[in-house]
């Protein structure tokens, strides 16, 4: 029996459990994303793991194991491609995520090189690809390799060779014209659209689709079939060199710009000199604007110290120089701890279960609530109280859970289920057959009230200002409103006695109520809330119908010859109104004078070049884009904002913009302005 080390003996077993099983873990983690390019878990739950047996070690120095996950550089080379050594190590960079860190690097940058004067930077994106070297040797392509952990790549020439960005014999002009050998360093990398289109089309053949296009580009690069590597879309921008002879660079600008001469891809468009480091954080504040609009994705901004001679003075650390920062864009994915999860109830009964975290800052803003959507959800990704969650925030959209943690698991979590019982009023909730969502079934639950009246009153809705979410609960709780139709009841007095409301808001409430009267015929139908019918499908069925009473004498398969109507929704107008109560509230509607203006007849037009169409407007023309829209409409397209594979025409004015080159992209058909009148007319 082999005795124990003797600092064994001083660490809480529990602890040295811990830092096994998370070194196991991120061990299999490496393997798939590494070695396999199919990770299971996303960035940010791997960096969790890893921060956690960081902080084990420094807490315990005695648990650190040579062959920890933690003592290596970075990645392992793949054992099927041949091993090729880096001259000049392939290092990696550190991070700092705010202003403050950024300008603390240029302290230390200046007090390493004693300098009170200003530091001169060159900045650049950070590209998120895949690093390689690509050796030239008297001008001529002769090894392309991968990082590796940055001493031992994989050798992948016969890979790069394949891809057009790179070069195979170099220009000999500029500074670097004459250099017999070059060590060329940069960033392989695919663009978005282009990692769209691959993916697209490995669904089409059955084949998984990549998580993002790093993972693509990092899949690609090592194929063992070159045949393969040339069939993706890869690019390449320059960065830095490794060895040089035959040059010598005064400063990291002149290298960017000797390189491009060679005939290397440099991403000059976006670099910038800047003489101090208020002008770095300038350019990084612009990459940061930018950002959505680069064809390919960045990640931050690299900022370098510009003079060789400065360069070689800083040296390096273990795992990075000193003269040279990743400068972070905030993620939009983050982690956190869900507390427990609450249920909210909608307008239609539908419970939806909410995770209520401890907060988490996310791309600009603090996160505390994620939608779970619904039980199918919960039980995909086994969602439970407690678990430490990976949070994304992607734009306006409201922040879901992407993955749990599992390995920060507490011990005694059990599965989460939706209760059986609404939240609110104790009523039965049920899962009606073939939906995901489970509803609480008493139509006057008083949850269900709120959100009813609350979207009855809304913008775009009936749009009565001043109606906000808390007065209608004490609108409801007092049992002043049982149904919409009972806002047309109110008076300034009662109002007036209302938490948080004069005689003055009061009264401009009733006039705001009074306004709503006169709604137009789409917005009242909207209004009602009824399931499936958006603003779209409302303004279809009442320009089919004049009002909302000849609507209600329709059967479902008069509903269905509408254009646009499928069965589902026709189905659920129908249902509305065949419930007495709805009829009820309806009427007493009109009987406070609530007079749905209805909408002009457009005379849809079910044959024209445009019928059932999708069609985007870019660009100017010559009339307004409300014309154009309506005129389409009219015509029977359906117009939309944003190009996509399910476009039909894309409308181009003058100076069009970026929907332009989606649509040439998907090859879609783009019509100037003339021959769109020209189709209009015929
Ligand atoms: S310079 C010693 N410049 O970031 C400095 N790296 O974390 C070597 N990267 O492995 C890197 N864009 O894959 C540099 N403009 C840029 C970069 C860049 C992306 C990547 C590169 C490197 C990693 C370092």
């Amino acid at each position: 029996m082999a005795t124990k080390e003797p600092t064994d003996t001083m660490i809480p077993p529990e602890i040295l459990k811990e830092a096994e099983d998370l070194r196991k873990q991120i061990r299999h983690h490496d393997y798939l994303y590494y070695v396999l390019d199919s990770p299971e878990i996303s960035d940010a739950a791997y960096d969790l793991l890893f921060r956690r047996l960081e902080e084990l070690e420094r807490a315990c120095p005695a648990l650190i194991t040579p062959d920890s996950p933690t003592q290596r550089v970075g990645g392992r080379p793949l054992e099927k491609f041949a091993q090729v050594e880096h001259e000049v190590p392939m290092l990696s960079l550190s991070n700092v995520f705010n202003h403050g860190e950024l300008l603390e690097f240029d302290s230390r940058v200046k007090r390493y090189l004693g300098m009170s004067g200003d530091v001169v930077y060159a900045v650049e994106p950070k590209l998120d690809g895949v690093a390689v070297e690509l050796v030239y040797l008297e001008g001529m392509l002769v090894s392309g390799s991968t990082r590796g952990d940055g001493y031992t790549g994989e050798d992948v020439t016969a890979n790069v060779r394949t891809i057009r960005a790179i070069p195979l014999k170099l220009n000999s002009v500029g500074a670097f014209g004459q250099a017999s050998l070059i060590d060329v360093r940069g960033e392989i990398f695919m663009n978005r659209a282009d990692f769209d289109r691959l993916n697209r089309s490995r669904e089409e053949e059955g084949l998984s689709s990549f998580a993002n296009p790093r993972n693509a580009s990092a899949g690609s690069i090592r194929q063992l079939d070159p045949a393969v590597t040339a069939s993706r879309p890869l690019r390449f921008f320059a960065y830095a060199i490794g060895r040089i002879e035959g040059a010598s660079p005064e400063t990291h600008w002149e290298v960017l710009h000797a390189l491009a001469a060679l005939g290397i891809p440099v991403n000059l468009d976006n670099s910038k000199l800047c003489p101090n480091i208020g002008a770095a954080l300038d350019h990084y504040d612009r990459l940061k604007d930018v950002r959505e609009g680069l064809p390919y994705e960045i990640d931050g901004a690299v900022v370098k110290v510009n003079s060789m001679a400065h360069q070689t003075a800083l040296g390096e650390k273990t795992r990075s120089p000193r003269w040279a920062v990743a400068f972070k864009f905030e993620p939009i994915q983050g982690t956190t701890v869900i507390r427990r999860i609450e249920v909210g109830v909608g307008r239609t009964g539908t419970l939806t279960p909410v995770a209520v975290m401890d907060p988490v800052r996310i791309g600009g803003v603090q996160v505390t609530r994620a939608t779970l959507h619904n039980q199918d959800e919960i039980e995909r990704k086994d969602i439970r109280e407690g678990d430490t969650v990976v949070i994304q925030r992607a734009g306006d959209v409201i922040p879901e859970v992407v993955e749990v943690v599992k390995e920060l698991r507490p011990p005694d979590s059990r599965p989460y289920a939706i209760p059986d019982t609404c939240p609110v009023c104790g009523s039965h909730a049920v899962r009606l057959e073939g939906q995901a969502a489970k509803r609480c079934m008493n139509s006057s639950c008083p949850a269900r009230l709120k959100e009813t009246v609350r979207h009855f009153a809304s913008r775009t809705a009936m749009d009565i200002e001043g109606l906000g979410t808390k007065l209608v609960e004490q609108l409801v709780d007092k049992g002043l409103v049982t149904n919409a139709a009972d806002l047309f009841s109110l008076d300034v007095d009662t109002l007036a006695g209302l938490e948080r409301m004069g005689k003055k808001s009061a009264a401009n409430l009733i006039d705001a109520i009074s306004r709503s009267r006169k709604v137009s015929a789409d917005r009242f139908l909207f209004a009602l809330g009824i399931p499936l019918v958006g603003e779209h499908v409302a303004r279809l069925l009442m320009e089919a119908f004049r009002d909302v009473h000849e609507l209600s004498a329709q059967s479902v398969d008069d509903l269905q010859r509408i254009r646009g109507i499928g069965p589902e929704v026709a189905e659920s107008v129908v249902d509305f109104f065949a419930e007495p109560k709805n009829a009820d509230m309806i009427q007493r509607l009109l009987a406070r004078d609530v007079g749905p203006v209805p909408l002009e007849r457009t005379g849809r037009d079910s044959a024209g070049p445009f019928a059932g169409k999708t069609v985007v407007l870019t660009g100017t023309l010559s009339m307004k884009r409300s014309e154009a829209k309506a005129a389409l409409e009219a015509a029977g397209a359906k117009v939309t904002g944003s190009v996509s594979s399910k476009t039909d025409y894309v409308i181009a004015g003058q100076d069009p913009g970026s929907k332009l080159d989606k649509a040439r992209e998907l090859g879609i058909e783009v019509l100037d302005e003339d021959r769109f009148r020209q189709m209009l007319g015929s």
